[in-house]
């Protein structure tokens, strides 16, 4: 029997597991493995940058444990993503200790320039903002992050003017603001029509569609850069499925899992650039990489997807 590397990657068996069964050390000349796997990953532009990200990372909101067996599970996670090509990693300074793990994890396996790297900056002050984002990067161990973003819109209009400084110099790539409210939408919407971001972060899943009716069609017209977060509306969704089996439309989108079926439905909406599913556990760390692989629904399939969960 012959496994593709599809095949081999949705086993979790990685790069090493795909040369040994008949890769070729040849066919990886020049390139790293890993390179080679996240080539095969489902990728969106950024359109600030045209820069290609892979369409899904990892929310680190539940980082937060300080017990050392703990944090061998949360590298582990980032190992297994990481090994599987996965880059994007969103942290905060108010998800506990979850920066300082990312920043021994990073620093422990080496891979910091491969990872893009978002977090978030909460305070309304010009100097506290700038304290509290100058600590973040002490935490993550870096001189720079891929994003910094406004944590729940929380004094955006100073943070931005700081963040337009900083990534003149170079210490952020890209800024933005987030939510995970539908209350703060009119308001975000009021910053997107004035101000110029490369993204936006807000809530969307099967469970609540509300983002798709101004913001996401917004962030789409405005070419701002968009990350999905509670794509499973904090786990809700696999209680509604719990015990239902995958339908056999599954399949066409190469959904092997409901996990997959739902973060295959947040990727596939024009405006999602990634999608950033909370999980500090290996095995769902691949198989929601597994949801970047294949096939993703098309409208018609999209629909399907939606009364299926409607009808639960
Ligand atoms: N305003 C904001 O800026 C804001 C607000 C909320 C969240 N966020 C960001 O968004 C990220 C995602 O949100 P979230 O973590 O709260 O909710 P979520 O991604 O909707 O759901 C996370 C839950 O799903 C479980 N899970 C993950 N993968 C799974 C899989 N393959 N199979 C079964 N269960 C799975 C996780 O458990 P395990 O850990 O056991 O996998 C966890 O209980 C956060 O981590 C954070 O980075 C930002």
């Amino acid at each position: 029997m012959t496994l593709s590397r599809r095949d081999l990657l949705r086993l979790g068996l990685g790069a090493g597991a795909f040369l040994a069964v008949g890769g070729g050390a040849g066919r990886a000349s020049g390139r790293g493995l890993r390179e080679i796997q996240e080539a095969d990953l489902i990728h969106h532009t950024i359109p600030s940058s045209g820069e290609r990200i892979p369409a899904i990372g990892i929310g680190m909101r539940n980082y937060r444990t300080e017990w050392i067996e703990e944090e061998g599970r949360y590298r582990r996670t980032i190992e297994a993503f990481h090994e599987m090509g996965g880059r994007v990693l969103d942290t905060a300074p108010s998800y506990g200790d979850s920066e300082s793990h990312l920043g021994r994890i990073l620093e422990e396996l080496g891979v910091r320039e491969d990872m893009f790297i978002a977090t978030k900056v909460d305070r309304r002050g010009r100097e506290a903002g700038v304290e509290r984002m100058e600590a973040s990067l002490d935490r993550i161990g870096t001189d720079y992050v891929d994003l910094m973003q406004v944590h729940n819109l929380r004094g955006w209009e100073t943070q931005l003017e700081t963040l337009r400084d900083w990534k003149e110099e170079g210490r952020v790539r890209y800024l933005g603001i987030t939510t995970s409210s539908d209350r703060q939408y009119d308001q975000m919407a009021r910053i997107m029509e004035r101000e110029e971001l490369d993204f936006i972060q807000v809530d969307y899943s099967l469970g609540d569609r509300s983002a798709a009716d101004r913001i996401l069609p917004m962030a789409r017209e405005r070419e701002i850069a968009t990350l999905i977060n509670l794509p499973f509306g904090r786990g809700e969704l696999f209680e509604a499925v719990e015990g239902e089996p995958l339908p056999d439309w599954a399949g066409e989108i190469d959904a092997d899992t409901w996990a997959q079926v739902f973060l295959k439905y947040v990727i596939s909406h024009p405006a999602v650039t990634v999608a950033i599913p909370g999980t500090t556990e290996p095995g769902h760390a691949r198989d929601n990489v597994g949801a970047m692989m294949g096939r993703l629904p098309d409208p018609p399939m999209r629909r399907k997807i939606e009364e299926t969960y409607d009808a639960l």
